[in-house]
């Protein structure tokens, strides 16, 4: 969700502003996945890099995390909407960490949209704590080392019981990854548009949609396999 500040300079308002303007962009994106029928959204809310933005910026973050759960939280919870936090939730206050695990208990059983916010999240922390996880499994016996391979390293990583990424939106016009979901996103497809996030509207969803089914996903095989159905 790239783009706040920028959306802000543009306006001659504080970086904040931006952030503001993007929680209704959030609001839209999470309306549009429920009434599209799309079952995972996974949005990259804050990494663990962010914690180095200025201190008055990381608040205002926090801050605005904090009320949009506070107002949010049923709402999602009557659409069916299940909230997951990933990321390392222990570097969070304890009011905002505690209202995070609140939310995710609440909507627990929820089916509709498995709606994820990364938040202190980095893809290489993901692997790194699930490669930590897996060799705890190792240590109590539980797991051969010499069987490891990456459907033994897989169910560690945050996410594991969703099906694979398929389509990655970076808003913003930035061509990059930034340590987003690194091993989830092996064979997604990317859709990277110039769109500040707070402009990131149903009419540019559409669009995002409307590149992914245009491609042709092949999973390693020949375009003539997938015709074909074969292999
Ligand atoms: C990146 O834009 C955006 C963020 C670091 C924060 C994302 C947060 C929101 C969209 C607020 C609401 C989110 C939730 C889940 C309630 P940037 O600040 O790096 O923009 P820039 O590249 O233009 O400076």
């Amino acid at each position: 969700m790239d783009g706040n500040g920028r959306w802000a300079r543009k306006r001659l308002r504080p970086r904040s502003f931006g952030h503001h303007a993007g929680q209704k962009a959030v609001r839209n994106a999470i309306e549009f996945c429920l009434r599209r029928g799309i079952a995972a959204l996974t949005l990259f809310a804050f990494s663990s890099e962010n914690w180095q933005r200025p201190q008055d910026e990381v608040s205002a973050l926090m801050e605005l995390f904090l009320k949009a759960l506070e107002r949010e939280v049923d709402e999602l919870h009557g659409h069916g909407v299940r909230i997951r936090f990933v990321g390392e939730l222990a570097a969070f206050a304890p009011a905002l960490a505690s209202r995070m695990r609140g939310a995710m208990d609440k909507t627990a059983a929820n089916t509709k949209l498995a709606l994820n916010i990364a938040v202190n999240y980095g893809g290489r922390w993901d692997i790194a704590q699930a490669a930590a996880q897996l060799a705890r499994a190792v240590q109590a016996g539980e797991i051969d080392a010499a069987r490891i391979d990456e459907h033994t390293l897989s169910p560690y990583l945050c996410l594991a019981e969703l099906p694979p990424v398929d389509f990655f939106i970076r808003t913003g016009g930035e061509q990059r990854v930034s340590n987003f979901l690194l091993w989830q996103i092996a064979y997604a497809e990317i859709h990277f548009t110039a769109t500040l996030w707070p402009d990131f509207d149903t009419a540019a969803f559409e669009h995002a949609l409307a590149d992914y089914a245009g491609r042709e996903r092949r999973f390693g095989k020949t375009s003539a396999q997938i015709a074909t159905g074969a292999g």
